[in-house]
């Protein structure tokens, strides 16, 4: 691995449970950035603050509806947040407060990477948080869609202006 690879950008999304938002994340921004032809320099991930679902596949309701719109979500399986992923990401962004503040208590002071809320990055949404639609209705799972697909555009413009990419090869 070139020290340039090394360098490179490196996404981890979170959620509470890794089965419904940051694993829709996760499978969106991946399609964005294979489409644009940047899979070799941004790796992208996802994790739960939580324990729970760890080893499991995404939640039905998020593979079916993301499935519709054209992202699989079948590969990925649960798993949680690590003290590695502090030194291995250097975008760390959560889906909601509380999740943001679970990562601060475990992320080490001296990380220099971008540890915030992803929504942050889409100016277009009012919204702060990724709503967690576990207990409620289809409907919401079409909703964390829309903010998801909009917030990766914008996440995607804002690492391409970030000049920490190097010129396509
Ligand atoms: P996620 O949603 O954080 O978007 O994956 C949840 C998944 C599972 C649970 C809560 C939220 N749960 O309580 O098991």
């Amino acid at each position: 691995m070139t020290a340039e690879k090394r360098e490179g950008v490196s996404v981890l999304f979170v959620c509470l449970g890794n089965i419904c938002r940051s694993p829709t994340a996760h499978a969106v921004f991946r399609h964005r950035v294979d489409q644009a032809g940047l899979s070799n320099q941004i790796k992208v991930d996802s994790c739960g603050t939580a324990h729970w679902h760890v080893g499991e596949p995404p939640d039905s309701r998020s593979t079916a509806e993301a499935a519709e719109r054209g992202y699989d979500m079948t590969t990925l399986r649960g798993r949680q947040l690590q003290t590695s992923d502090f030194s291995d990401f250097n975008y760390i962004l959560a889906m909601d407060m509380a999740n943001l503040s679970n990562v601060q208590v475990q992320c080490p002071s001296d990380y220099e990477g971008h540890l915030g809320l992803f929504l942050d990055f889409a100016e277009s949404i009012n919204e702060r948080e990724v709503p967690d639609p576990y207990y409620g209705g289809d409907e919401g799972f079409g909703e964390v869609l829309n903010m998801v697909e909009t917030a990766s555009d914008a996440l995607l413009e804002a690492i391409v202006k970030s000049g920490r990419l190097h010129a396509a090869d």
